[in-house]
């Protein structure tokens, strides 16, 4: 059996995380429930601060809030001596209010929003990562209006196809994000920017797309990043004094998954940085990463009950839970595998092949697919397990339902970071207009031309 972080099997044959029995939880607090190892997390931040202490020092890590982001989790970050990277004004928000200090904020997103712009401005955020030339133009006008210089980075396009779903590819040609390099955008942008008396460019960024578990394409992107670097130098005359390789780093998911290791891939980084700049006989840049995935996805569980099950002779055995798609979005998405055992008999031999459903109303409302498991009954506990990164952050309220709790535990501690959402929550923010508060005319269904 695969376990992960702190995960155990306690002495009642429970899985467990750290002290904390998984079965006691999902009954203290229902289900669905994302649980979090906070050990687990930590671990991941302190794995990549540890491997840029070691092979490069002039570097920081800037966890990508997308991933997982809540007011516990910003504090969690600020403890770890991490920056984040937001894309929204919600994120944003989040990070103020959890106390984040904004000078290790980065601000990405391709339609910033001219009141996210003014929400970053005001905050003081260290850095707004540069999508396109028009949000530069957008950027220039508020930054003179307030006669004060904005850092910025420049989101670039390196034109590299990584090995992963292409929803989640980014870095290639034909991409919504960045600025290309050989359309000449990029230099563009640049020159606008060095011209300038009120825009900083502080580097370049660039994200080459997610769950990337070979090492190849990270390589790759450094190279053309320190390449690019250098053809701005000779260009321009100006040595851009940081270099952010955004995220990216796959994680375990099902057994055939094997990513490369935080500190290997740090490590050709830093091997890839230092050559390049030998080779241009430069000076280094600070290196920024972002990653998310990898420093939350393995720490999350999600549990589940076991309700209605199903068979469809000699085709599958459909196996519902409470849950699916509006808290994982990403196997309807994606087509995102799993790997998942029952919380409460973990041990039992794995007899049956089931099809885990959600309970949307979609047919594409599948979890997992041909899952081994003990012969499951309704009642039983499911924790599909790598569930922390996009679940939490990608939930929907398709249906109507109800976003899960969220819990973190760390060896003895079990603490609700996040509640369960009410029926009452569900409807705060709505309304009914007063010509929709009449009663209907009609008397009774007969009236409606109906059969009373
Ligand atoms: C700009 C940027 N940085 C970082 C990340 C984090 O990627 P990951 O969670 O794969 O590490 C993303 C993810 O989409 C991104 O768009």
């Amino acid at each position: 059996m695969y376990m992960l972080g702190s995960m155990t099997i306690n002495s009642r044959g429970h899985l467990a995380i750290g002290e904390q029995d998984l079965v006691e939880l999902a009954e203290k607090y229902g289900t669905p429930l994302y649980v979090y190892d906070e050990s687990l997390i930590r671990e991941r931040c302190r794995a990549y601060r540890e491997a840029l202490n070691q092979h490069y020092p002039q570097g920081e890590i800037l966890f990508a809030g997308k991933a997982f982001l809540t007011l516990g989790m910003g504090r969690l970050l600020l403890q770890e001596g991490l920056g984040l990277d937001v894309v929204s004004a919600g994120e944003l928000y989040i990070a103020a209010q959890a106390g984040f200090p904004m000078e290790r904020v980065c601000f990405h997103g391709n339609n910033k929003s001219p009141a996210e712009l003014k929400m970053a401005l005001d905050l003081g955020v260290g850095r707004i990562a540069v999508d396109s030339l028009m949000e530069l133009d957008r950027l220039e006008e508020k930054a003179s209006r307030r006669r004060k210089i904005v850092p910025l980075l420049l989101r670039v396009r390196p034109g590299i196809s990584a090995d992963t779903h292409r929803y989640i590819q980014t870095g290639q040609e034909d991409s919504k994000f960045g600025l290309g390099i050989s359309d000449g955008q990029v230099f563009a942008a640049v020159k606008k920017v060095l011209k300038s008396p009120y825009l900083e460019l502080l580097g370049l960024h660039c994200h080459i797309g997610s769950q990337i578990l070979d090492s190849q394409p990270f390589q790759l992107a450094a190279e053309i990043m320190m390449d690019l670097r250098e053809e701005i130098r000779l260009k321009t005359g100006t040595l851009l004094p940081e270099l952010n390789l955004g995220g990216g780093l796959g994680i375990r998911y099902i057994a055939g998954d094997r990513p490369v290791g935080i500190s290997d891939l740090v490590m050709l980084l830093a091997e890839t940085l230092k050559k390049k700049a030998r080779e241009h006989n430069s000076t280094l840049p600070r290196l920024l990463l972002e990653p998310g995935r990898s420093i939350v996805g393995e720490a999350g569980i999600t549990l589940y009950t076991v309700g209605t099950i199903k068979d469809v002779p000699g085709v599958r055995r459909y196996v519902s839970v409470d849950g699916g798609m509006s808290d994982n979005l990403r196997s309807a998405l994606y087509g995102a595998r799993y790997r998942a055992l029952l919380a409460n008999r973990p041990q039992e031999p794995a007899e049956e092949t089931v099809t885990v459903a959600g309970k949307a109303c979609e047919s594409g409302d599948i979890l997992i697919y041909d899952l081994r498991l003990p012969s499951p009954r309704p009642g039983d506990i499911l924790a599909v397990l790598s569930t922390g990164a996009y679940h939490f952050s990608m939930f929907s309220h398709y249906n109507r339902h109800l976003r899960p709790a969220v819990v973190f535990i760390n060896g003895g501690l079990t603490e609700l970071v996040v509640k369960r959402e009410t029926l009452e929550d569900l409807i705060r923010p709505e309304l009914i207009p007063p010509h929709l508060e009449k009663e209907p005319d009609f008397k009774t269904v007969g009236e409606l031309g109906g059969s009373a």
